[in-house]
């Protein structure tokens, strides 16, 4: 129910979920105070949530000092990340399901896997990684569907201390092969087909497009989701199916340092290209699983959905390894929302009895748009918790969700987050928390935002305000380094405001204290909640002979939140044509992937640049978002006639 204040109403969790939730209001104040005053004791104690080997002593050793950025959590303590996901859980929850696996096609039956079975597949995977050559501290790329064995993978490379790097399945044969060089891995482990909205994606021939330009001695283990037709290269591939049936079902999980890597996961920047991002083991598991439990008010008999990729970092902490630390049943879909219909996600809620929903803005806006027949014909009781991720909600989504989807019995719990911060740094907490459509609230436990002065630099203490998202200290799921490249790490995160991380993100803070995410303010666009550097965009551009010249900006986009827009010059001679769009169109998406796909392409005889010959994207952003009444400052064009030219041949967005 929203309060009286009409203009900007909240929503009050029922006096029912309060009294029952893991935190209501006095409890969060409680803790958050608590985990602000003393770190050490805070997580000191919530540490222990997960089993030690050997217990750590040591909680917390960070610094933000510029030439000299270093983030440890627990580092005297040893786990295995595996064992703390399966193995602790057999004892009490043995036969409990621990993955619902849904397919693609809804005829195909449903998966119910225990603890007790997932024990057994992790084990056999772990041995048949280790035939395979696969030791501790090695790397191993993972490009698979959204099936159990992408799970089972993730924690075999856990088990036996590898480091896994999934790659997206919609990403290209370039884009897999730089990332199964960039991290030098032994393996690859994929599947034959990914079936997704009926349709079948070939990954084992993508691999071996991209296998061509890696060392030879990448293996790749083959999961025969299909069992369709592929090529084999034998010494190279192997097959996944038959090994399992005889791999051994036990396997003793390695003793690991809590700051040894647990994943390496590539994601997009405002420069260059994709850098790995590293997770470690101890921090990264004490506070995903603990943002899981509060954020969701996960209790022990929950059926938790959320609709990510493994793909993406919200499938690592919030399919794999957050939920089952817990010990909690998580619910693994491979499909899309739309197939075979616009009622598959709430078929599947009222199928699996889902209590907690997790999805993205974008896949709500999509479902929103197909009308609510989709959502009514669907029981959807089961319902207690509603979240979104992935980029700012509009007001019209929030409300669709909260009314439509959770019949406003449901708080929205907005989570705000990054790749890079491993779990939720602001969020409601459903008892906690009156929500606003649209606010992604307040931090999580241990979590230190501060909103600074884009110019100074300064932090802003006054409500309400608004500035660029930044931390003041570290938290246990932050990332420790970018693989191979610790100066790149320091460069990007820590550079721009000394002192403090900067999440490359823009905020208001109203007069509760409550944060407003604006969206990004570097050079990186938010495409159906997926991270692009509009500089890769433009590399792949580039890339083609005929272009001479690109700029890649973002531009509003109803469905998808922000649209990729291009700016092209083509090299002397060769003439624009509908053919051409089309060419380059396919051109990106052969070189990074569909998700990259460029939504407008514009001809543009020359870019506004400046005397000194750099690009303004301001006014690019502008012109693109058809917002050209302020375009600011165009007196340092070296060309103004450009920017004229570009707006009256602007492209229709519609
Ligand atoms: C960027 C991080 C974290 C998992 C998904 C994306 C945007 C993320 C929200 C939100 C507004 C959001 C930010 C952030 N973002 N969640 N609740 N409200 N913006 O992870 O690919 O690393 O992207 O997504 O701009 O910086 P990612």
């Amino acid at each position: 129910m929203s309060s009286e204040n009409t203009a900007n109403p909240t929503y009050p969790p029922s006096s029912d979920l309060v009294a029952n939730a893991h935190a209501n209001e006095a409890t969060y104040d409680a803790m958050y105070e608590a985990s602000i005053s003393d770190p050490e004791a805070f997580w000191g104690e919530h540490g222990k949530r997960i089993d030690w080997i050997k217990p750590f002593t040591k909680v917390k050793n960070t610094s933000f000092e510029p030439g000299n950025v270093s983030i440890k959590w627990f580092e005297d303590g040893t786990l295995n990340v595996a064992a703390n996901c399966i193995d602790r859980h057999l004892k009490t929850r043995g036969d409990k399901t621990a993955i619902i696996f849904e397919p693609d096609n809804p005829e195909e039956p449903a998966q119910h896997i225990t603890y007790k079975e997932l024990h057994r597949r992790v084990c056999r995977m772990s041995n048949i990684l280790e035939d395979m050559g696969v030791r501790k501290g090695d790397r191993v790329v993972l490009y698979l569907p959204m099936i159990p064995e992408a799970a089972y993978a993730m924690l075999a490379c856990a088990r036996i201390g590898a480091i896994h790097s999934i790659v997206f399945a919609g990403f290209s044969p370039d884009a897999l092969s730089a990332r199964i060089n960039g991290s030098d891995a032994k393996v690859l482990i994929t599947a034959d087909y990914a079936p997704r909205g009926g349709r079948q994606t070939p990954l084992k021939s993508n691999a071996d497009a991209a296998l061509l330009h890696t060392k030879d001695s990448v293996k790749c283990l083959v999961v025969k989701r299909t069992g369709g037709q592929t090529t084999w290269v034998d010494g190279r591939d192997f097959d996944y199916n038959e090994m399992a049936l005889e791999a051994d079902e036990f396997h003793t999980p390695a003793e690991m340092n809590a700051e040894d890597p647990l994943f390496i996961l590539y994601t997009s920047g405002s420069t260059g290209q994709p850098k790995g991002v590293v997770h470690c083991s101890g921090g990264y598991l004490v506070f995903a699983s603990m943002t899981h439990e509060y954020v969701f008010d996960y209790k022990e008999d929950d059926i938790f959905w959320c609709t990510a990729d493994v793909g993406w970092v919200t499938g690592h902490s919030y399919i794999v390894y957050g939920p089952l630390a817990n010990g909690a049943t998580t619910l693994m879909f491979e499909g899309v929302p739309t197939y075979p219909d616009a009622s598959r996600f709430w078929q599947v809620c009222e199928k699996h009895k889902v209590n907690q929903f997790y999805t993205a803005p974008t896949a709500l806006r999509a479902l929103m748009g197909q009308g609510n027949s989709f959502v009514e014909s669907c029981d959807l009781s089961s319902l207690r918790i509603l979240g979104t991720v992935g980029e700012p909600i509009n007001p019209e989504a929030w409300n669709w969700y909260n009314d439509v989807v959770g019949g406003g019995r449901c708080p929205i719990v907005d989570t705000w987050w990054q790749t890079e911060t491993g779990g939720h740094l602001l969020t409601p907490l459903p008892g906690a928390h009156a929500t606003k459509p649209g606010s992604a609230m307040k931090p999580f436990f241990g979590v230190q935002t501060v909103v600074l002065d884009p110019h100074s630099g300064e932090e802003i203490h006054t409500y309400p305000c608004e500035g660029v998202l930044c931390l003041k200290d570290s938290w246990p799921s932050q990332m420790r380094t970018v693989w191979g490249d610790h100066e790149r790490f320091e460069k990007t995160y820590f550079s721009d405001y000394k002192g403090y991380y900067f999440a490359g993100d823009g905020c208001k803070r109203d007069e509760d204290g409550d944060y407003w995410i604006t969206g990004r303010v570097d050079d990186v666009i938010n495409v159906s909640g997926h991270r692009m550097g509009t500089a890769e965009v433009e590399s792949a551009l580039v890339a083609h002979a005929k272009v001479a010249e690109a700029a890649v900006v973002g531009y509003p986009h109803d469905i998808k939140g922000q649209g990729i827009y291009c700016y092209v010059t083509l090299m002397n001679g060769v003439e624009p044509s509908d053919e051409l769009t089309k060419e380059l169109r396919t051109w990106v998406r052969t070189e990074i992937g569909p998700i990259a796909s460029p939504d407008l392409i514009q001809w543009a005889p020359g870019l506004p640049k400046t005397r000194s010959g750099k690009i303004m994207r301001r006014i690019l952003r502008k012109i693109a978002e058809d917002d050209f009444g302020s375009l600011g400052d165009t007196s340092t064009l070296a060309e103004p006639g450009v920017v004229d030219d570009l707006i009256e041949n602007r492209m229709n967005k519609g």
